[in-house]
């Protein structure tokens, strides 16, 4: 090494070992910690790679001015500094670090960069408001949890290559700057300077480009595509997040799945060190609303919905009835509870009240409790009980003194399987019987089987529950040509679950050109709409298209749950607030008059004050 590159290093700062002892190495990094002891400095220096300790000794001659400058020397500045390796003094070992059994006695130091005092504490465990960690994200970064988090995010894209390489999948990039892909969001649309009044959309996902890969011929394709949403942003949802995308020709499900648990089990094994079983379960999307009410159940402690319209069918209690009233299209709603086992004398009034506030957000207009006692039902609706409701209640839910059951009754069952599902969730947390981020066996799950197509009563139309690309269940293809039975029509779609966190989505698609037509068609779209949005798609699909189909993961969903944290911000380097801000760079942003006047955009004032 030349004597004049002080700025190179011979070793990184989680690498050195007893057996590097009296080497001569010279390290590069942060001062994590300056300590003044006994006349002595000791520095740990800090890299990607772990943490070593730097001495420097005033009374070894040979230093010179080094210990001077080591006097100097704060938090966060970068230096480069050479020594001799040694053993730390016994009683001084640390055997927390993996480097914690020796030193660096430094005869040369080099501050390449000094630093301002950070905003705040670059250590493991801080109690500093997100926004000020995202203000400076690259500080954050350099803290090991969000190092480690990136670390494993890359590792597990590589083992995801890895595999789908093994599979033959080619890995294929397709343009950002394309036109509307929908899957159920708004689009971001980007201005043409060169096309005035004409406007790119960013893609949702790579969907109609993938597809088009397979009409192709490229058979196998994958993609670790970066994907554009602006919806609605909740701890799990960011405007662009990652997908590991995947689409294949001439496979169903019985043959594409193995392929993808195989996929989940290396990352599993390899990242975390937990054998998985497989096949994974299997659960029909109908059985999950019923029992979970949520197409994406934690099936990892009960509190299962019961219905509960039987029970009640004859109820005087006007909500019950109302619930139970067919609706114009010929639909009825109806009325189910969950038992939260021994915890009636638990739940005081206002628990109650949070609980229904909670079924609110979820459009439960109210939420009936009972509390089972020795000789009755407590309940603000018990005077409507008659006996025999009473009995085939305690029967059909087997109750037991001193349990809670908590009841929605609505006219729609969106709202009853919305509000229940969500309020399954609120009381397992409430009463500790979700295992924590991170702790406990991961429960993977297929859902199948999902609706083709739901009604949507304020549009008055319908609208694809997967994307409408999707195909139906062969048994429905008579039954959807015709238009007959929408409601009914089951998709080939299918969602991988982990946890009760959607980790997947995918489905096999429509691969004939009137089919999908028709499709377009029952989704309220014109011919004319149809042609301006997917007229190329359509004639594509009459080249010759083979059967295909396909899935997209959620990287960053995925990431999160290797890495044993909640909010996905956590596995992304640069991540937006959940109002789409990017707090370090302060985007989205104004931009100069000049630059609007050359794509003919004019700005209302009154979207600027918003
Ligand atoms: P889907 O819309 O279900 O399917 O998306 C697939 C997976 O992407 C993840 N995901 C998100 N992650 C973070 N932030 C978001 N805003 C966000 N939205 C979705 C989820 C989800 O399961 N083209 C289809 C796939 C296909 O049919 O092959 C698609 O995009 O983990
Ligand atoms: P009300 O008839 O509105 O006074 O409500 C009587 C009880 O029924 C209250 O405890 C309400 O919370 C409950 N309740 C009202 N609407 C519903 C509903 N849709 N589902 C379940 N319980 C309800």
């Amino acid at each position: 090494m030349s004597a004049t590159l002080r700025t190179v290093r011979s070793h990184d700062c989680g690498q050195l070992r007893s057996q590097h002892l009296k080497q001569e190495v010279t390290l590069c990094g942060w001062v994590a910690k300056r300590r003044d002891h006994g006349g002595l400095i000791f520095i740990d220096l800090r890299d990607r790679y772990g943490v070593t300790q730097l001495v420097f000794d005033p009374a070894d001659r040979a230093v010179g001015d080094v210990f001077e400058k080591a006097s100097k020397l704060r938090n966060e500045f970068v230096i480069w500094a050479k020594g001799i390796v040694r053993a730390r003094p016994a009683g001084m070992t640390n055997s927390k670090l993996p480097t914690g059994e020796v030193e660096i006695t430094c005869s040369e130091l080099v501050i390449l960069s000094e630093a301002k005092t950070p905003p705040f504490q670059i250590e493991d465990d801080i109690d500093v408001a997100e926004t000020m960690r995202l203000k400076y994200r690259y500080l954050d970064l350099r803290r090991g949890p969000l190092q480690r988090n990136l670390l494993t995010r890359h590792k597990m894209l590589s083992i995801v290559r890895r595999h789908l390489d093994e599979n033959n999948f080619c890995e294929v990039e397709t343009p950002i700057l394309y036109k509307s892909t929908p899957e159920g969001a708004r689009d971001f649309i980007v201005p043409s300077r060169t096309n005035p009044g004409t406007f790119y959309a960013l893609p949702q996902s790579p969907q109609t480009l993938k597809q088009l890969l397979m009409i192709s011929g490229m058979d196998r394709y994958y993609q670790v595509a970066r994907c554009f949403r602006d919806e609605d942003l909740r701890a799990d949802r960011q405007p662009e997040f990652t997908q590991i995308d995947i689409e294949t020709s001439f496979l169903d499900e019985e043959a594409f799945f193995p392929i993808l648990e195989e996929m989940v089990r290396k990352l599993w094994k390899e990242v975390l060190g937990i054998e998985l079983k497989s096949p994974f379960p299997r659960m029909p999307y109908k059985e999950a609303m019923e029992r979970f009410g949520s197409d994406k159940p934690d099936v990892r402690f009960g509190l299962e919905l019961r219905d509960l319209t039987s029970v009640f069918s004859s109820s005087t209690f006007q909500v019950f009835q109302r619930a139970l009233t067919k609706d114009k299209r010929g639909f009825a709603g109806s009325i189910r509870g969950i038992v939260v086992p021994g915890q009636a004398e638990k739940f005081s009034r206002k628990d109650l009240d949070d609980a229904q506030a909670h079924a609110a957000l979820y459009g439960a207009k109210g939420l009936l409790w009972i509390k089972v006692q020795e000789n009755e039902l407590q309940s603000p609706a018990s005077k409507f009980f008659t006996d025999e409701e009473k009995a085939a209640l305690k029967k059909e839910l087997n109750l037991q003194v001193g349990d809670l059951v908590l009841i929605v009754a609505d006219p729609k069952n969106k709202v009853v399987f919305d509000s229940l599902g969500a309020l399954r969730l609120y009381v397992g947390n409430k009463t500790g019987v979700i295992p924590k981020v991170g702790e406990g066996a991961p429960a993977f799950l297929w859902v199948m089987n999902f609706p083709l197509m739901e009604w949507d009563d304020e549009s008055g139309r319908y609208f694809a529950c997967h994307h409408p690309f999707t195909s139906p269940r062969p048994e429905y293809f008579d039954d959807f040509i015709a238009g007959r039975n929408l409601d009914a029509i089951e998709a080939s779609a299918y969602d991988l679950v982990l946890n009760g966190v959607e980790v997947g989505g995918g489905s096999l698609r429509i691969y004939r050109s009137d089919v999908q037509a028709a499709m377009f068609k029952l989704l309220g779209l014109s011919e004319q709409e149809a042609q301006d949005k997917f007229g190329f798609f359509l004639e594509a699909l009459q080249y010759g298209t083979p059967p295909h189909g396909g899935i997209a993961f959620g990287v960053d969903r995925l990431a999160a749950l290797l890495c044993g944290v909640g909010p996905i911000r956590d596995v992304i380097a640069f991540p937006k607030t959940q109002r789409g801000h990017d707090l370090m760079a302060e985007a989205p942003c104004a931009v100069l008059k000049e630059q609007l006047d050359e794509l003919g955009i004019f700005v209302l004032d009154s979207a600027k004050k918003s």
